[in-house]
């Protein structure tokens, strides 16, 4: 074959293959075959040198011409096939715009948590700060030291959740045996009450003390419309000079007025608790009969919400507190019942129950 017959033959092979190439991942491997460093034309040029000197100059012309074309070939295909694969890809990648979209549902705050946040600031707004305790404590802040001997009932094994020893001889037979001769301090209980809160932060802190505790307490209640196992409380705890039963009474009617509205009538009723003297139960007139009596509130026109007192002396012995020199007051209120008092909900076990049919009125 002469030089010239293969050079025919290179371009004709070269032309084929831009043409046949099917994309442009094929149309590369073409580029490197023709034009590349050794590609079959840049063979083609350098072996120029071994053709006779008088045919040189018109054949290399014509090979300068046949390479131009190769390249515009080479140029209009790479176009074609790049054009030709974004219509591809923009007809395969398409977007449906008549779908339906995909909604997200935002969550929120449970009722229980939204009304403790809303109790924590109204009392955050008269100076309180909050404190957390732990929902795991011990018999001692739990009751002794809030001035309730180890025979009081409320530390039966019928009423609170023991965890277990803290000394570790373990299992729950060992804590139910110890539990019922009314073991000491070495108890470890589920929270029957925020309460014990009071004595951790006067251990801590000096006077003045203005809390809030709120958290989760347990007891061994069996659930029923008016009882829950598991519940929220929110301590409060005042300890300062000069403190009286006025502030203590000033103090959770400006409360009720924040959370139930003006229009709810408050009552103080004595009672009694271990840890305050005097004692005293607060009532707030029952929103679905205006006070009349109807079923929600037992026929009495009042409805429950807290419990409250002056910090009895004994509890101060416990912290070393000077009584002669310091007065206070305490009140815990459960957010459940609230809750049912001001949304009007018959029944505590459906703040629990996750109904969301329930849940998204609030
Ligand atoms: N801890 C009491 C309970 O769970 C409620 C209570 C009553 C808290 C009187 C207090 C208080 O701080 O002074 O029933």
């Amino acid at each position: 074959m002469s030089q010239i017959e293969r050079i025919a033959v290179v371009f004709a092979a070269a032309r084929s293959g831009i043409a046949a190439a099917a994309n442009s991942a094929e149309l590369e491997q073409v580029r490197v075959a023709v034009f590349g460093k050794k590609g079959s034309l840049s063979t083609l040029l350098r072996q120029m040198g071994a053709l006779p000197k008088e045919q040189r100059a018109e054949i290399g012309r014509s090979m300068n011409t046949a390479r131009d074309e190769l390249e515009a070939a080479f140029e209009a295909r790479a176009a074609a096939l790049k054009h030709a694969e974004l219509e591809a890809s923009l007809a395969t990648g398409a977007v449906d715009v008549t779908l339906p979209g995909r909604s997200f549902t935002l969550g929120s705050q449970h009722l229980i948590s939204r009304l403790t946040a809303e109790i924590v600031e109204v009392f955050r707004g008269i100076g309180y700060s909050v404190v957390e305790g732990t929902e795991i404590d011990t018999a001692y802040y739990n009751f002794t030291a809030l001035n309730t001997p180890a025979d009081h009932p409320s530390r039966s094994l019928q009423d609170t959740f023991f965890v277990h020893d803290r000394f570790g001889e373990a299992g729950a037979n060992a804590a139910v045996e110890k539990t019922v001769a009314l073991k000491g301090e070495s108890d470890v209980v589920l929270r029957t009450q925020t309460s014990g809160v009071q004595v951790h932060v006067m251990e801590r802190q000096r006077p003045p003390i203005y809390i809030l505790a709120p958290g989760r307490v347990y007891r061994r209640d069996v659930a029923d419309p008016t009882h829950l196992p598991q519940f929220t409380q929110i301590e409060g705890l005042v300890v300062d000079k000069g403190i009286t039963f006025g502030d203590l009474k000033g103090t959770l009617e400006y409360f009720c007025e924040q959370v139930f509205g003006a229009d709810r009538k408050t009552r103080f009723r004595p009672h009694f608790f271990p840890f305050t003297e005097p004692s005293a139960e607060v009532d707030v007139s029952c929103g679905i009969c205006g006070g009349a009596g109807c079923r929600s509130c037992g026929g009495t026109g009042w409805l429950e919400i807290l419990g409250c007192g002056m910090v009895d002396p004994n509890v101060y012995g416990f912290v070393g507190i000077d009584p002669e020199v310091y007065s206070g007051f305490a009140f815990g209120l459960g957010v459940e019942r609230i809750a049912c008092l001001k949304y009007n909900v018959p029944d505590l076990r459906l703040l629990l129950e996750g109904d969301m049919r329930f849940l998204r009125q609030f």
